[in-house]
């Protein structure tokens, strides 16, 4: 059998990792400033992770959810505790577009409503009306669409005010993340999530919080929408929370009934998924992540807008977008990949996002700068057609 060929991929074969590093198998290194799409929180195979993960594995893996799981609740008191979020409630899934899906399904329930407010820029995953609630029709199949989505200019507050006005007693959900991630490093505006809380507090709508991406302490903030001084109703979290381990949830506020069945699933929650969990948030509060994540990510966003090559700099914590003015625009992400062995991503419009694990430090953060430099000198040489100086690029 082979392999359904959907993923764009780079030709390297990781097969070791550790903080944040990881190795190919010829045992070249690289610097991973991408965390596999923000996954990696606390540092690849983070020592406490790994022994946490390995003890769990003597006793038990799995059971579903038709039995006491202590992890759970020990995983719930705990997010509340790290997140402030003490009075919220814990259901588990098992990835961001599930969590997205048992968001906007509870929401329904909740209101009787089925409409769903969502802005251009916006990711919410790949499944049905998380897809329908995306801001890519090239994603959405024919059976994912439906005429309940409502697509506003992101942090527009007229045209929400407007939607409001017309159509606020069919409005279930608002949806929106904090910092766009794959819509190339947008954030919301405070002043916007404010207004989402108000109207949707006049209209009995559900404010929805996807920190899927920019959540956990990415952002400098436990949830990157707490910036904006209001609660959401339900937080929806992910990639983060597992340091790599599949497990997802959302955070839904008291005033949300639980009725038995109303939502389910087989693997979310079980053990092993909790277990990486515990230990995910152990480090964060540890080892102080979510205050490294802001004044990291605040010295490399200043370093990053020092660069006259660089055009613009987003983001906040360690969730940050740049673009290049040109040359430099088309090339630079590969080139930081195949001669200096750095991992970023990318997303629309050129940009380049980096989402490196919390725990990265100054003298890594350092290292992508010191290879920025020499990457940026060398395509200047390249132009300048001054061959000599063109070594980087002969191997
Ligand atoms: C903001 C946001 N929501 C939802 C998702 C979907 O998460 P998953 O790929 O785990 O389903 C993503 C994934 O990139 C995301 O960035």
């Amino acid at each position: 059998m082979l392999l359904f060929d959907v993923y764009s991929i780079q030709q390297i074969n990781i097969t070791k990792a550790k903080g944040s590093y990881v190795w190919d198998e010829t045992g070249q290194k690289y610097l991973d400033m991408y965390g596999g799409h923000a996954v990696i929180s606390i540092g690849h195979l983070h020592d406490h992770w790994q022994k946490t993960l390995k003890d769990q594995l003597d006793k038990i893996a799995f059971y579903s959810n038709s039995i006491i799981i202590r992890l759970q609740e020990e995983l719930a008191q705990k997010l509340g505790e790290v997140s402030g979020k003490e009075d919220y409630s814990l259901f588990l899934c098992n990835s961001g577009a599930e969590a997205n899906e048992n968001a906007l399904k509870l929401a329904s329930f909740h209101t009787g409503r089925k409409k769903v407010v969502t802005f251009t820029g916006a990711f919410h995953g790949r499944t049905s009306l998380a897809v329908a609630a995306t801001d890519n029709p090239a994603i959405v199949a024919p059976v994912n669409y439906t005429g309940d989505i409502i697509r506003l200019p992101f942090n527009d507050e007229q045209a929400l005010t407007e939607c409001f006005a017309k159509h606020g007693p069919e409005i279930c959900a608002v949806i929106i993340e904090g910092i766009q991630g794959v819509g190339g490093i947008y954030e919301a505006e405070c002043s916007f999530l404010q207004s989402i809380r108000t109207l949707c507090d006049q209209h009995g709508s559900v404010y929805i919080a996807d920190t899927v991406q920019c959540g956990y302490g990415r952002s400098g903030s436990f949830f990157s929408h707490d910036a904006a001084g209001v609660n959401a109703d339900i937080y929806t979290m992910a990639k983060g929370m597992g340091n790599g381990f599949p497990v997802a949830g959302i955070a839904i506020a008291p005033e949300f009934v639980a009725k038995k069945g109303m939502l389910g699933t087989t693997f979310g929650g079980n053990h092993l998924a909790c277990v990486a969990a515990i230990a995910v948030l152990d480090v964060i509060q540890q080892e102080n992540l979510i205050e490294n994540a802001r004044t990291l990510g605040q010295y490399i966003i200043n370093k990053l807008k020092s660069y006259p090559e660089v055009k613009s700099v987003r983001g906040r914590g360690l969730m940050i977008g740049f673009e290049m003015n040109e040359p430099f625009t088309k090339t630079l992400k590969s080139y930081l990949l195949s001669k200096c062995r750095i991992f970023t991503g990318e997303a629309k419009n050129n940009t380049i996002r980096l989402l490196p694990s919390l725990a990265l430090t100054r003298e890594e953060a350092d290292q992508f700068f010191a290879a920025f430099d020499s990457l940026i000198y060398n395509l200047i040489c390249k132009i300048l057609c001054l061959p000599t100086m063109l070594s980087i690029f002969q191997h």
